[in-house]
């Protein structure tokens, strides 16, 4: 062993550029890519002793079993890295990332479970990524965004059930995925894939064994044929009534919201308020089925049925009320503004006569055109705040308060 130490020394001493570790022999390629071939030498570590300038590596069919972080660090300018058919269970995270030059990395047929993702940041010149024949049971989301290079990526024969809604995404030079033999649960979660695959240019290599293996009655049916009907985007409707005055300190009238939400499977509802002073996201009923609140005293009560109550409505209250319908399929939101008048004589406080209330509601327009092009802009409801006299005919006040909000033409669908 030492006479052969000694000739590998000599050789790094006399010619540095041609440096190869002694199982592997080098060569320099015709566009002066230097070439260091290691395959089939059955090693259990990343060699030692590779120049600096080595742009192609293979390391295929040896018995690597763990890559450290260093592993690797003495050939940054590597461009291909061939670790297929190795015994490879686990990578340091940052192993790749001191490779900034890699186009093609090829880790297929080893025993990963997992793969340091966060590494990809750094590979924005990779054009081919080879997973296939591993243990992955995820691919974290977002994982893959920013690899503008990515030509190819094989991630066939793992252990994925689902991908997150976007995992392909930011990919601008993606043209062939590898999905099939992956054992993957078609719930709605994984609608998305398939309305992906239709809309989309890259090729799904053998789409026909991309199969479902759960639930049972989509066992054995291509990911791309997920019938959809069962998956519904979620739709939702805001609508409001402004009911009488609790018998609250401030004698403020009851504001009521309900968000009728539809889908497959049903949307859950969830509330967001933000009021000036403070934020709150409601996920869930807030008030138990007999009309108890759940948690001690709360302001916003948020029922099951999708309705929301805010009693005693103050000034402080004022802000936006949005209803988000979610469901596994994807996110719809539908948001009000709600201001609070407080007059005996309401229409004296009509926003064309107020400046400020003018300015606003025509704020809100512009910012919901630029926002959400679907149509469903904010809108603005004036809840009124009657004077005592007022109060004391019921159906007087509820005449008014139905004509202001009509006049207003600020009815919501
Ligand atoms: C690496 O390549 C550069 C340019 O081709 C050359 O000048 C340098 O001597 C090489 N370095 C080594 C260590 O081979
Ligand atoms: C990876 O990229 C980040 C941000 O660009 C950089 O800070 C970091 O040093 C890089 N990592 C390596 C190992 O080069
Ligand atoms: C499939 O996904 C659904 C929805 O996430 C989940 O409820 C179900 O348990 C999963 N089935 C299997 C077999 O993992
Ligand atoms: C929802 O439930 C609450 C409490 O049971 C009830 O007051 C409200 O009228 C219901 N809303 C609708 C639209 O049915």
């Amino acid at each position: 062993m030492r006479p052969l130490l000694g000739v590998v020394a000599l050789v790094t001493l006399v010619s540095p550029g041609l440096a190869c570790p002694a199982p592997c022999s080098c060569s320099t390629k015709k566009n002066g890519r230097l070439l260091a071939e290691c395959a089939y030498r059955e090693l259990r570590d990343v060699p030692r002793g590779l120049s600096p300038n080595v742009t192609i590596l293979t390391l295929s069919a040896n018995r690597l079993g763990r890559l450290g972080r260093a592993s690797l660090a003495e050939a940054p300018e590597l461009q291909s890295l061939w670790l297929g058919y190795n015994h490879i269970s686990a990578v340091e995270p940052g192993t790749f990332a001191a490779l900034p030059h890699l186009k093609n990395l090829d880790l297929s047929h080893n025993r990963l479970a997992d793969f340091p993702w966060q590494d990809l940041r750094n590979l924005s010149a990779l054009q081919i990524l080879k997973l296939s024949n591993n243990r992955l049971a995820a691919v974290p989301r977002g994982a893959l965004a920013g690899l503008r290079e990515l030509r190819s990526l094989w991630l066939n024969d793992n252990e994925l059930a689902t991908l997150a809604r976007g995992t392909f995404e930011g990919l601008p030079a993606l043209a062939q995925l590898q999905l099939f033999h992956n054992p993957f649960n078609c719930s709605c979660k994984l609608f998305w894939l398939k309305e992906w695959a239709h809309g989309t240019s890259v090729v799904l290599s053998r789409a026909g064994s991309t199969l479902c293996a759960a639930p049972a009655r989509l066992r054995g049916r291509p990911v791309t044929d997920i019938p959809g009907a069962l998956c519904v985007p979620p739709s939702a409707q805001l609508t409001y009534l402004s009911g009488p005055a609790a018998a609250g300190p401030r004698d403020g009238p009851t504001l009521t919201l309900h968000c009728s939400v539809a889908g497959s499977p049903p949307p859950e509802i969830r509330w967001q308020i933000r009021t000036a002073g403070r934020r709150v996201d409601i996920h869930g009923p807030t008030v138990a089925r007999d009309g108890g609140a759940k948690a001690g005293r709360q302001r916003f009560l948020a029922f099951k049925n999708g309705t929301m109550a805010i009693p005693d409505f103050g000034k402080e209250d004022e802000g936006t009320y949005t209803c988000l319908a979610v469901n596994d399929v994807g996110t719809r939101d539908v948001s009000i503004n709600v201001a609070l008048a407080g007059s005996a004589n309401p229409a004296e406080e009509l926003p064309r006569d107020d400046p400020q209330a003018g300015h606003a509601s025509g704020h809100s327009c512009a910012k919901g055109d630029e926002l959400d092009p679907s149509g469903m802009g904010e809108k603005l409801v004036i809840v009124y705040r009657v004077s005592g006299e007022a109060r004391s005919s019921a159906g007087a006040r509820e005449f008014r308060l139905g004509i202001l909000l009509l006049a207003l033409g600020l009815l919501l669908w």
